[in-house]
């Protein structure tokens, strides 16, 4: 198990300024880009379907896909990014925990993991017994819903470094995804080629 209190620290620290790094005209192009995507394939199931939300920050996914609260869970490890998220969105439901605990809740139609929370897992540690810690998220993901959104480094993003963050190339990621799917899709964004966009479906 990834030990995710470091995590939770530095997202802390950053919670209260998190959302207008991201407030660039650089960010919003790449944004869109993402948001077709996944309603190109899911769009209709966005509308309807219960969502969970793993490593929900602020509240990106709510905003994006606009998910209405009935239908939503944000799970974060950072208690300071969702109280952003909860000051942002009073009516949405959110929990501070690991993406473990995603497995604990009722299987949802959808899971969303968006913007590098994967980059927080290493992907492999020899000196552990269990050396793949991304093929293991990435089945905790799997075990949690139907289908799975992830977007996910390929390369090292600056402002993330300080925080532990890894970047796993499309090799690592087909791994974990055809082992957890019966279908998967990885492709990098063509405006943040640095990103990959993932989808796997039982
Ligand atoms: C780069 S931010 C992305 C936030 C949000 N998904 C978005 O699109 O804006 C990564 C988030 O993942 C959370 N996180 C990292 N590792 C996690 C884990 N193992 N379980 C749950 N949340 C995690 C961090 O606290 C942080 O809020």
């Amino acid at each position: 198990m990834v030990d995710t209190k470091d995590i939770a620290a530095g997202y802390d620290r950053v919670a209260y300024i998190y959302d207008e790094h991201f407030a660039t005209p650089q960010s919003q192009a790449q944004d869109r880009e993402v948001i077709d995507a996944v309603c190109a394939r899911f769009g209709a199931m966005l509308r309807t379907c219960d969502v969970l939300d793993v490593g929900c920050g602020t509240g990106w996914a709510i905003d994006a896909f606009d998910i209405a609260p009935a239908r939503y869970v944000g799970v974060d490890v950072s208690a300071g990014m969702v109280s952003r998220a909860r000051l942002k969105f009073g009516a949405h439901s959110f929990a501070v925990g690991s993406l473990e605990i995603a497995t604990l809740l009722a299987k949802r139609d959808l899971v969303l993991c968006m913007w590098g929370v994967l980059n927080h897992v290493p992907d492999e540690d020899e000196h552990e017994p269990e050396p793949y810690y991304l093929d293991n998220a990435v089945s905790q993901l799997a075990r949690a819903g139907r289908h799975v959104v992830a977007l996910v480094a390929c390369e090292p993003e600056s402002f993330l470094v300080s925080m532990g963050f890894e970047a796993h190339d499309e090799a690592c990621l087909g791994r974990a995804f055809n082992a957890c799917f019966a279908e998967y899709h990885i492709a990098r964004l063509r405006l943040a080629p640095r990103w990959a966009l993932c989808f796997g479906s039982h």
